[in-house]
């Protein structure tokens, strides 16, 4: 890589629970979410420049912003620093697998790595609600509205991210979700591995789905064909979605059941991968 050049990687964030706990008078709810990352994911490269410039690539280009709306601007502004930023774009983008926060806070990485200083970490949440816990990038209880991180020791999980390519706007999910004051996650296992895990996240719930069902049914339709996949063992949405994902028991298994997916709906974003 030429000097003054550095990549970083911004994974799919997937919140294999999601409870909502109440609202604050400013509109923004308290949640309680166990957050994971995948190994899928979009591709971030910084070049020391001597003016700020957005050029965005790969296979789900379209439509994102390459101007300062990009969430990867915002986030190397916060570093005071000019940059060309190359965003290798993977991940659907508003699709509830945290694609723009997850892209600021690679960003922020690479920028932390180019210029050898650590990143500003104050009001983080103000450039997205899951960029706190996209800094993290491993296994972590997110809470408050995003912005308290716990890092977690996790067993792998292995999954399938499906996005049936409908747009749902959070704010307009959290705006259908009635009961606001739902209880919090209960406690996790803490050993056991992936098999109580599984077990324990059976027994949680993503209190967003039930709303972003109601504004897009087709959620419905993606959650039921992944519960109909070959060894499936939780299907759920992630964030507000409309990506939705179902865990297997070993990466093999996943595998087959995306293969399955991706040959009955080939108009669905699929992919296996596993969640650390
Ligand atoms: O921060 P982010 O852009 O992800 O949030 C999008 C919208 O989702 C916010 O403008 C707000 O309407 C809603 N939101 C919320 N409570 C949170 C996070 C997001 O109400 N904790």
């Amino acid at each position: 890589m030429p000097p003054g050049t550095t990549t970083a990687f911004a994974p799919a964030k997937v919140n294999l629970a999601l409870h909502v706990t109440g609202q604050r008078a400013d509109g923004y709810h308290l949640l309680d979410s166990l957050v994971m990352f995948a190994d899928v994911g979009d591709t971030i490269t910084l070049r020391d420049a001597p003016e700020m410039s957005l050029t965005v690539t790969g296979p789900r280009a379209t439509g994102v912003p390459t101007d300062a709306r990009n969430l990867c601007w915002k986030a190397a502004e916060r570093f005071g620093a000019a940059v060309a930023i190359t965003l290798d774009k993977h991940l659907p983008a508003a699709a509830g697998i945290g694609g723009g926060s997850s892209d600021a806070a690679a960003t922020l990485r690479a920028m932390a790595d180019l210029y050898n200083r650590s990143f500003p970490t104050e009001n983080l949440a103000t450039l997205g609600a899951d960029v706190p816990v996209c800094t993290v990038a491993h296994a972590a209880r997110m809470s408050g509205i995003g912005d308290h991180v716990l890092p977690l020791t996790m067993a792998p999980l292995h999954a399938v991210l499906v996005n049936p390519g409908v747009d749902v706007p959070t704010p307009q999910v959290f705006k259908t979700l009635t009961t606001k004051a739902n209880p919090p996650m209960t406690d996790w296992p803490d050993h056991g591995g992936a098999p109580a895990a599984i077990d324990w996240l059976q027994t949680q719930r993503n209190d967003l789905q039930a709303p972003a069902i109601a504004l897009q049914p087709v959620i419905a339709d993606t959650l039921a064909a992944l519960a109909a996949t070959t060894g499936n063992r939780l299907t759920r949405m992630s964030g507000s979605g409309a990506t939705c994902f179902a865990l297997y028991d070993d990466r093999t298994t996943a595998e087959a059941a995306a293969t399955q997916l991706q040959s009955l709906h080939p108009d669905w974003w699929t992919t296996a991968c596993t969640l650390r």
